[in-house]
């Protein structure tokens, strides 16, 4: 499949978009400061912390899993049986999640749940962390899937 473009010059802080790759949809989400601090927290909870499964480039195996720190591009599958995760970024009880949620995603089919970067909490059915699909900057605000 051909790579796609995205202009990300309007994905405000907090804010995600998709756009669709080899037939798979693409998320983009802007992480902000407070997002990007839930992550060392749940180094703990989660079944990869360090994703060593290889579910992302080389250059997006790091602590944020992606090119620049707020930038978080990842394929909105889940990696157990292929359902559509839904975001549920507001922290604790009020989304239906545990009071200690701090913020990530959801799969409706078995309940495996992933933290801002994509880490899937331990013991879920999800065999690994959400995979980042190969991509670029173009510019500042213009990135390439693919
Ligand atoms: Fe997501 Fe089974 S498909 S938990």
């Amino acid at each position: 499949g051909a790579p796609v473009e995205a202009d990300i010059s309007k994905l405000e802080p907090g804010q995600m978009m998709v756009v669709e790759w080899r037939g798979k949809p693409v998320w983009i989400l802007n992480r902000t400061p407070e997002m990007l601090g839930t992550l060392p927290k749940l180094n703990d909870a989660v079944a990869d912390p360090n994703s060593e499964k290889d579910q992302q480039p080389a250059y997006c195996k790091n602590e944020h899993r992606s090119i620049k720190d707020n930038i978080w591009v990842a394929i909105g599958i889940c990696t157990h049986l292929g359902c559509s995760p839904s975001s549920k970024f507001a922290e604790g009880a009020s989304q239906g999640m545990p009071g200690d949620w701090l913020g990530g995603f959801l799969c409706p089919c078995h309940g495996s749940t992933f933290d801002l970067a994509g880490r899937v909490f331990k013991d879920k059915p999800a065999p690994t962390n959400l995979e980042i699909p190969p991509h670029a900057y173009l510019s500042d605000t213009r990135l390439v899937i693919g």
